[in-house]
């Protein structure tokens, strides 16, 4: 366990859009230090210099992780390289916070739950909305029966089209849809058997990808998103549960609608709320104290990786997938 007085020191592997953001959250700590960042590209690593003031920069993470001691490391780098840098910080012992997707498939992700399981290294998936307070509200009128039984999960999720060149080399369902993959998972509590996607127009990624997928229990869910909006005003990020008693609706920053009983109820939104500023306490937090249970596993998050495999075939060969883990 850390030294419950000491900063814990933590690494962070990317310094690009996220990375930063994850970094503006660490620097105003003073119960962390930036021990180290690694981006192979000279303008992330002179913006990263200047704005957090850390000595040791590298162009390899794998060189930082190998040289400089740490409690943790945040993976913030293109997906593609995700497994290579947990693997490495695993192996070193190093907690990790994988960021979202955490492997480009669910066999990868499950790989990397295995080596952390036998080393007894915490590996903690970037899954941001889990610690977003509106969502988790949403997520406890559920659970605590509020609507019923579930029956139904219906999400949306459009960004502007500049997506699509900043993130060419990753399918939107693995980029944006995952977090509506893992919200579905958490919400029903149960894996999918079943899943089928479009997408309009057929070819690009400038594009709406809708789904639709099954649970092993019944619930259908509905997901969606686009990359086709121009940068501006957006339709906010939505999230619906219906189930036999009623229903709960999220627009996201707007607001939250409880169903039941023949009456509506708007609940307050909790604002302000900066969902990754609790992520990092919650790994931080895990960090101090190994027997704190993490929100998530590598297991849940393959297990949307798994639902995401079923997707992208079912775009490739245009049928209906069975998604059995
Ligand atoms: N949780 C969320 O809501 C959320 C939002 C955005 C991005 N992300 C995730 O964060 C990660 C980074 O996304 P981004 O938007 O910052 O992308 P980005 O392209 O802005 O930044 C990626 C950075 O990683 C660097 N990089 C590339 N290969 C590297 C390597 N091997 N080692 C170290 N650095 C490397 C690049 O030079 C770049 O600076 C992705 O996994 C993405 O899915 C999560």
């Amino acid at each position: 366990m850390a030294e419950a007085s000491a900063p814990l020191r933590i690494l962070v592997a990317g310094a690009g859009l996220f990375g930063r953001e994850h970094l503006d959250r660490l620097i105003k700590r003073d119960d962390v230090r930036i021990a180290g960042i690694a981006d192979p590209n000279p303008a992330a690593c002179d913006l990263a210099r200047a704005r957090y003031r850390v000595a040791d920069l590298f162009t390899d993470p794998l060189e930082m992780i190998a040289r400089v001691p740490a409690d943790g490391v945040i993976v913030a780098t293109p997906s593609s390289t995700h497994v290579e840098i947990a693997l490495r910080a695993i192996g070193h012992g190093r907690a990790v916070l994988l960021e979202k997707p955490v492997a480009p498939s669910a066999d990868l992700a499950l790989r990397i739950a295995e080596t952390a399981e036998s080393a007894g290294v915490m590996v903690l998936p970037g899954h941001v909305l889990r610690h977003d307070r509106n969502h988790q509200r949403l997520v406890e009128i559920v659970k605590s029966g509020g609507v019923g039984s579930p029956l139904y999960v219906n999400a949306r999720r459009y960004r502007d089209d500049s997506h699509v060149a900043r993130y060419s080399d990753i399918d939107p369902v693995l980029m944006t849809l995952i977090h509506d993959i893992d919200l579905a998972l958490w919400v029903a509590g149960a894996p999918f058997r079943a899943a089928r996607a479009w997408r309009n127009p057929a070819v690009g990624f400038r594009s709406m990808t809708a789904t639709t997928c099954i649970t092993t229990t019944g619930v259908i869910c509905d997901l969606r998103t686009a990359w086709t909006f121009a940068a501006g005003d957006l339709p906010a990020d939505r999230l619906e549960v219906v189930g036999d008693r009623g229903s709960v609706e999220l627009e996201v920053g707007r607001t939250l609608h409880h169903y039941a009983e023949g009456n509506c109820r708007g609940l307050d939104l909790v604002a302000p709320d900066d969902a990754l500023a609790n992520e990092l306490d919650h790994f931080l937090g895990c960090l101090r104290d190994p027997q704190r249970k993490p929100a998530l596993t590598l297991r849940d998050a393959a297990a949307g990786l798994n639902l995401a495999g079923g997707l992208l075939r079912s775009l490739e060969s245009g049928g209906t997938q069975e998604v059995m883990a």
